[in-house]
């Protein structure tokens, strides 16, 4: 019987061991990495792998809920948590717990990840104090596409620098149990890990993070060519599926599949001695 992880065994690895994580929206996927992660994030990035759309903002609740339902039935290992989408908890507390709320009972989820500054952290308190555990996501935040016109590094002056540390101490002390912290320079990642007592978790935000999560498509080679700075390409799925999908699609063609041995009421030849 295996039990799976829970938000303060996360919490207890800052500084005993390397926290580790990527995304998953479907079951086989979450299925096949659960074993090696301490935590699967199911993060709103699914709009852009899942629906191809070109950027985190049109996903709703239902969907994000039904995604992590999927992906808490194929699990029992690595801690779930669930991304809020854009809109959702933004226009107050009380909007972000019932939100939340929703999400974890659909899915059954540990936990809700959401992204904003210090602006949010009562949100984050309200939430907290209500039983629902946040890991608010500071520094590049993809949810602010419009406002930054795009996806760049955050923190890259002094002052700018200070605000993402000011964001993440006020996130600490709100109740959070962890952060995200993403698109930033390694003197700040490590600054804002050694400055605070919960873990941080870094997506292009260095190694002095506590650990460390990517989106899985990325790491698999299923996102196309372009793919950010901080992105380690670990596989290359694409190729071992053209593969597949070709083999196929020339079996079919050619009358090879479906052979005897896959079809009812037909006897395959028993191997010869
Ligand atoms: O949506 C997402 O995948 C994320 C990450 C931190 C990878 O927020
Ligand atoms: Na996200």
């Amino acid at each position: 019987q295996v039990k799976r992880t829970t938000i303060p065994q996360l919490m207890a690895y800052k500084g005993q061991r390397k926290i580790v994580s990527l995304t998953a929206h479907n079951s086989a996927f979450a299925r096949i990495m659960d074993a090696y992660m301490d935590f699967i994030l199911v993060g709103d990035s699914t709009a852009m792998v899942a629906y191809n759309h070109p950027n985190t903002l049109s996903i709703t609740v239902e969907q994000m809920a039904a995604h992590g339902a999927a992906v808490v039935s194929a699990t029992r290992h690595a801690a779930v948590l669930v991304d809020m989408p854009f809109g959702s908890y933004q226009e107050s507390p009380e909007q972000a717990f019932r939100n939340a709320a929703r999400i974890l009972a659909v899915s059954g989820a540990d936990g809700v990840k959401l992204e904003g500054g210090e602006a949010l952290a009562p949100t984050v308190r309200f939430l907290v104090e209500r039983g629902i555990p946040v890991m608010p996501h500071v520094g590049l935040m993809p949810q602010y596409v419009n406002t930054m016109g795009g996806f760049r590094a955050q923190g890259m002056n002094d002052a700018a620098a200070e605000r993402i540390l000011a964001d993440a101490r006020a996130h600490e002390s709100a109740g959070a149990f962890g952060l995200v912290l993403e698109g930033i320079a390694e003197p700040l990642g490590r600054r804002i890990t050694e400055s605070v007592a919960i873990p941080t978790i870094g997506i292009g935000a260095s190694p002095a993070c506590d650990g460390q999560v990517l989106v899985t498509e990325d790491v698999l080679g299923l996102s196309g060519e372009r793919v950010p700075k901080f992105v380690k390409r670990f596989a290359d799925v694409e190729t071992v599926m053209r593969g597949a999908f070709q083999s196929y699609a020339e079996e079919v063609r050619e009358g090879v599949f479906p052979g005897p041995e896959h079809c009812f009421g037909i006897k395959p030849k028993e191997p010869r001695e």
